[in-house]
């Protein structure tokens, strides 16, 4: 399978306030970098050099000033501007034409790995259709999208459960294969007004598509001030690979 890169930098950040007041959450500083670096380098690393950024109009000037074409960074960028914050999925969904018929993995811009993705990559190459998440036992897991196991299999995934039936975690980054842009198109807008990319795993669940790994290292996100703090801890402690 074909597979390009795509990275979701939108949204308003309104967890972090007023860090995010005039500037956009994924150009703030983790570790030594801006935060995007990291989804670059880890989609880099796992050998993927066509990437779409879609960040929002507003902060998008300083996005493409920021990464430029790729050449600094062993790839190619493509933009795209996300009109509304409507959600992740629907932030996907602008990366149809992009994706050319093939698969995409998609990494969320606040969300940072310790582990190479490669191997998860070469599995979802492996399957020729359907998706793949990946899995990381959290001691939070309100805070995250919740998978639900039995007997090897991802029963249902739950988007931030008061009452989280286990501690997985879904971690920012998915590969899907061309269906996802059609199963996008079917959603409806979550409680909070959004298209979920809970519910785009759940429509693959339900087609019996959907695989998952356990990952290996630490994952955090930095979208919140605490999840941001732990982000600057980790990197400089323990560098991604
Ligand atoms: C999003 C997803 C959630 C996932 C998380 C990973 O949540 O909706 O399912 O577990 O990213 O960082 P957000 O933090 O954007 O609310």
């Amino acid at each position: 399978m074909n597979i390009k890169g795509i990275i979701l930098a939108g949204g308003t950040g309104s967890r972090l306030m007023p860090l995010t007041k005039v500037t956009n959450k994924h150009l703030l500083a983790v570790g030594t970098k801006p935060m995007i670096y990291y989804p670059v380098e880890k989609l880099v690393s796992a050998g993927i050099d066509e990437i779409l950024v879609v960040t929002g109009v507003d902060h998008m000037g300083h996005v493409v000033n920021l990464l430029g074409s790729g050449k600094d960074y062993n790839c190619r960028f493509t933009y795209k501007v996300q009109d509304q914050a409507g959600g992740i999925a629907q932030a996907l969904a602008l990366g149809e034409n992009f994706a050319n018929d093939g698969g995409v993995a998609v990494i969320l811009g606040d969300n940072i790995f310790k582990s190479s993705l490669k191997p998860y990559l070469a599995k979802f190459d492996t399957q020729q259709t359907g998706a793949r998440v990946l899995l990381k036992k959290v001691a939070h897991p309100q805070r995250f999208g919740v998978a639900e196991i039995k007997d090897d299999k991802v029963l249902k995934i739950v988007e931030k459960p008061k009452r989280p039936k286990t501690n997985y975690a879904v971690t920012g980054i998915y590969f899907y294969d061309n269906t996802v842009f059609e199963k996008i198109r079917k959603l409806k807008p979550s409680g909070r007004g959004e298209l979920e990319i809970t519910d785009v795993n759940n429509a693959y669940i339900n087609s019996h598509q959907l695989k998952y790994d356990f990952l290996d290292g630490w994952w955090t996100d930095a979208g919140t001030f605490e999840s941001l703090s732990t982000a600057n801890e980790l990197v400089l402690k323990d560098p991604p690979k």
